[in-house]
């Protein structure tokens, strides 16, 4: 079952929990709730600070149980660090050190006074969502696959609780938020964890058709035939190589006016990128069923956005493929027709996002959009330029990609802008066809998103470039469920000020 969240307020020192949950800074100072307990406590906290017994580093956390004088079951310290340095990653970091800690308890509930805490250039609102969203993440498992499940966490519930009521209702509007955000987060990691044998575009159909009923959107699944009827001739190049039908899903939302123009996601739902003839080397290559993760981020942020139902209209385009070589791929040379009417020299079968999402960008024409965002896992170039910090954010209107900027720095999903210089799309120049499909080694990144922007030119646009955020590698292998807080942020602040 998964993990509920509520908020309350009461006096900390009085409440009858399985775990109290505190905030004590490097300086021995306590947080006001730390000091009502320390209080009714006869001075325990204060005690154990002076003995040098806990220690209020950043992330450090100590479990008392039954103190005397109070109520809870559990005594939870958590160490905020430097009261003055205290900022959104060391918050983060915080809130994820008490719930590991808590895991290991039998704790079922456990009442959180940590929004109180003041964190720099961040307000109690952002404070309560973070720890929801942190607080999932933190206990999330895909075991989907494992014959042995692990068993069932203890805790179930976690309070995020106030002192007093000034900020009750800001809190409560704010773990609704947390909590959408989070489910729209596991969501996507789910679909991203997925093998590729499972998770095929046939497979995101189905969950897109799922998820459309279970919260009455809107949904059409474009099959092969009707991409050929149409002219997609990029995403039907990417698809000849394989024995899987490639899908081609539209989702609405429609919480806006009629009049309302809708903002379009678009995003890349390659199930597998074998790279096609243009083979990828063998090493890491099972990380390519992570390939269809701005798809997964699209869905996940639909359910968020259900869940919450803003005033806005969305729309969702995924165009889903494998990409895999076989004998009716296509080959280095080989050129194509686009949607849009212009012809693409395939020069790398390996850069096929591209392909697909150029004939995705023409059919977002169609529902006259207010702005259109794609996110693509689309450059290994863009994890050498960013590592797995910061998604690629390249934009043709200013105002939109501040937006996204901004709405990534609120959501700790950070996105950093980049160049969509004309000087680069001398390098996408093609002898035989309008346009090749890759650029050369340098600025990969920056010519893909400018072979896109080529078909973006007759609306506001943006590209989320996500191959360094989508997933992590190594011992904590899977996906991150990024973009979807960035996403539902910039889309909830559209809301509002519309
Ligand atoms: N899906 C990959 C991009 C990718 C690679 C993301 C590694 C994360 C990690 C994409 O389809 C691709 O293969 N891009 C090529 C483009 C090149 C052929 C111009 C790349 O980045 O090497
Ligand atoms: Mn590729
Ligand atoms: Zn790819």
């Amino acid at each position: 079952m998964a993990l509920e969240f509520s908020t309350k307020v009461a006096e900390p020192d009085k409440l009858a929990t399985d775990a109290l949950v505190v905030g004590i800074y490097e300086s021995g100072k306590l947080s006001e709730s730390a000091a009502a307990v320390d209080r009714a406590a006869k001075g325990l906290i204060t005690e154990l600070i002076k003995r040098k017994d806990v220690s209020g580093k950043l992330g450090a956390t100590r479990v008392l149980v039954k103190p005397a004088g109070l109520a809870c079951e559990r005594l939870v310290l958590v160490g905020f660090g430097k009261e003055q340095e205290l900022g959104a990653k060391g918050y983060r970091e915080a809130v994820h050190a008490a719930v590991s800690a808590l895991k290991d308890t039998g704790a079922k509930r456990a009442h959180f006074y940590l929004a109180e805490l003041p964190v720099r250039g961040c307000d109690v609102r952002w404070s309560a969502r973070q720890a929801v969203i942190v607080a999932s993440d933190a206990l999330y498992r895909f075991e989907e696959f494992k014959s042995q499940k692990s068993p069932p966490a203890a805790l179930q519930h976690i309070v995020l609780a106030l002192a007093d009521r000034s900020f009750a209702d800001a809190v409560a509007e704010a773990v609704a938020e947390g909590r959408a955000i989070a489910a729209g987060m596991a969501f996507a990691k789910n679909l991203g964890n997925r093998p590729s044998n499972l998770c095929t575009p046939s497979h995101l159909a189905e969950q897109a058709r799922q998820l459309a009923k279970e919260y009455k959107l809107g949904v059409e699944v474009l099959e092969r035939k009707d991409m050929e009827k149409l002219g997609m001739g990029a995403l039907l190049a990417v698809a000849k190589g394989s024995h899987e039908p490639p899908k081609f899903l539209v989702l609405q939302y429609n919480g806006g006016g009629k009049k309302n123009k809708p903002v379009v996601l678009v995003g890349k739902g390659v199930t597998f990128d074998t790279g096609g003839i243009s083979l990828k080397p063998a090493a890491e290559m099972d990380e390519m069923k992570f390939d269809m993760c701005g798809a997964a981020s699209v869905l996940g942020t639909f359910r968020a956005i259900a869940e919450l139902k803003p005033k806005l209209n969305l729309v969702g385009l995924i165009p889903a493929t494998e990409n895999m070589p076989g004998g009716g791929a296509t080959k280095p040379g080989d050129i194509v027709k686009s949607l849009s009417g212009r012809t693409i020299e395939i020069l790398n079968t390996d850069a096929e996002g591209r392909l697909i999402l150029c004939d995705a960008l023409t059919y977002a024409e169609r529902f006259n959009p207010a702005a259109v965002i794609d996110i693509a896992t689309l450059t290994g170039a863009c994890v050498i330029a960013l590592g797995h910090v910061a998604t690629g954010v390249y934009a043709n209107d200013e105002t939109l990609a501040e937006q996204l900027l901004e709405a990534g720095r609120e959501a700790w999903d950070r996105g950093w802008r980049m160049p969509l210089w004309e000087d680069y799309q001398e390098q996408l120049k093609s002898p035989f066809a309008d346009v090749a499909n890759i650029g050369g080694r340098p600025a990969g990144s920056v010519t893909a998103a400018c072979f896109l922007a080529r078909f973006a030119e007759k609306y506001s646009w943006a590209h989320l470039d996500i191959a360094g955020t989508a997933w992590k590698s190594g011992k904590d292998k899977g996906a991150t469920g990024r973009p979807v807080p960035l996403l539902t942020t910039y889309l909830l602040h559209r809301a509002r000020q519309s």
